[in-house]
């Protein structure tokens, strides 16, 4: 059997250990620590992003914010359907109702004119707007931020960015999760940089981030006996962990540089092939490629592929199933065109990780080839 090669597995920059290292001298085995305070102000550094919180995941970060900006009990949330299930299972958390909006076919990323359309009938018709809308930068790849950024401002919409696989794309160079009132950042194990697992809030509103930081760590008020007038979570990040982000904070643009190296082997290697298609970049934004994905030709079953690689023990993986055709979605209030239930249909994610050489890219290339001309 050929060794196995994994759809995005993690990729060590080499001095992680070092900081784990410096946790355990300085006996910091904690949610706090040197290691958590430098992860932070390295994602501040890098993504411009005035304040920062270091969180257990991607899914808690989500859910702070919601928390913060007192978005609750039977509040609409408006969120992109084609996106995975930890963006949007905290608007169930809060009690509140979600709203999902279809993709587009320039960035298959939430379609700024369904939003526009939505919000704009509904200021004329005198109906509720939503609370907030979580964007999502799908695989690495930025939606059409500014003009979503520009709608929420207009209509008095709350942005949270989900930027949880898009760490470093930036749109027209300004990073993706600071263009919302807050972002997040994942860490999981799959991503472009990773912790084991973890996330990141960001937010240029201190005040926000504060309250975040407070119900974190369970909203304990500063009193020895642990006083509380709100409740909080256990959703901070421990220092160990975060000695795996500040290794990894210092390779991320390498990471990102090899990434997109293997996006482009793949363009180029299966161009020939009539009918596939790559997830696009839109004009004057750089994705972090965290996942090459494309749509195969409409005769080509994507099951059919994914089988026959894992047959030679590779790993690929369909793109994500749309949120309103989620069965715990089921009636959820939608504004959907058929976009995304098309990518599910017919797209493809293939193995990504920054650790592939070329060789590897080249061996699923032909693979790939071989499969899709052996099917017709
Ligand atoms: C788009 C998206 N949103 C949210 C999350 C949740 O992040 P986490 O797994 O760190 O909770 C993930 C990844 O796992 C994701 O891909």
């Amino acid at each position: 059997m050929n060794k196995r090669i994994f759809l995005s597995p993690p990729h060590m920059g080499g001095n992680e250990l070092a900081y784990i290292q410096e946790a355990f001298e300085s006996n910091y085995i904690a949610p706090l620590g040197h290691n958590v305070d430098s992860f932070e102000a390295q994602i501040k550094a890098y993504t411009g992003a005035k304040y920062a919180l270091a969180l257990t995941s991607g899914t808690a970060a989500i859910h702070l914010a919601l928390r913060v900006l007192g978005i609750k009990d039977g509040d609409e949330v408006m969120a992109s359907s084609f996106t995975f299930i930890g963006s949007v299972a905290p608007i169930l958390y809060e009690r509140c109702t979600p709203f999902f909006i279809d993709s587009d076919k320039e960035s298959w990323n939430l379609d700024p004119n369904l939003l526009e359309e939505e919000l704009s009938h509904r200021a004329a018709t005198g109906k509720k707007q939503p609370k907030a809308l979580i964007v999502t930068h799908l695989y690495g790849q930025c939606a059409d931020i500014k003009r979503i950024a520009a709608i929420c401002e207009h209509y008095g919409v709350q942005l949270i960015e989900d930027a949880a696989e898009s760490l470093g794309a930036t749109s027209e160079g300004k990073q993706s999760g600071t263009f919302g009132k807050m972002g997040i950042y994942s860490f999981n194990g799959n991503k472009i940089i990773t912790t084991s697992g973890g996330g990141m809030l960001v937010s240029d509103d201190e005040s926000l981030i504060a309250h975040a930081r407070h119900l974190s760590t369970q909203a304990r008020e500063p009193a020895p006996h642990y006083e509380h007038t709100e409740y909080g979570y256990n959703y901070r990040m421990s220092n160990i962990v975060a000695g795996i982000g500040r290794g990894q904070m210092e390779v991320l643009d390498e990471r990102i540089r090899r990434r997109r190296a293997i996006f482009e082997l793949y363009s180029q290697g299966l161009a020939e092939i009539e009918g596939i298609s790559f997830m696009p970049e839109l004009k004057g934004s750089s994705g972090n490629r965290w996942l090459t994905t494309l749509m195969l030709p409409e005769a080509i079953s994507p099951e059919h592929l994914r089988l026959a690689l894992e047959k030679e023990n590779i790993e690929s993986r369909p793109l994500w199933k749309p949120m309103h055709a989620q069965p715990l979605f089921h009636g959820a209030n939608q504004k959907i065109t058929g976009v995304s239930d098309e990518l599910f249909a017919r797209g493809i994610c293939l193995p990504s990780g920054s650790s592939l050489n070329d060789e590897d890219v080249a061996t699923i290339i032909s693979m790939v080839k071989h499969i899709i001309t052996s099917d017709n």
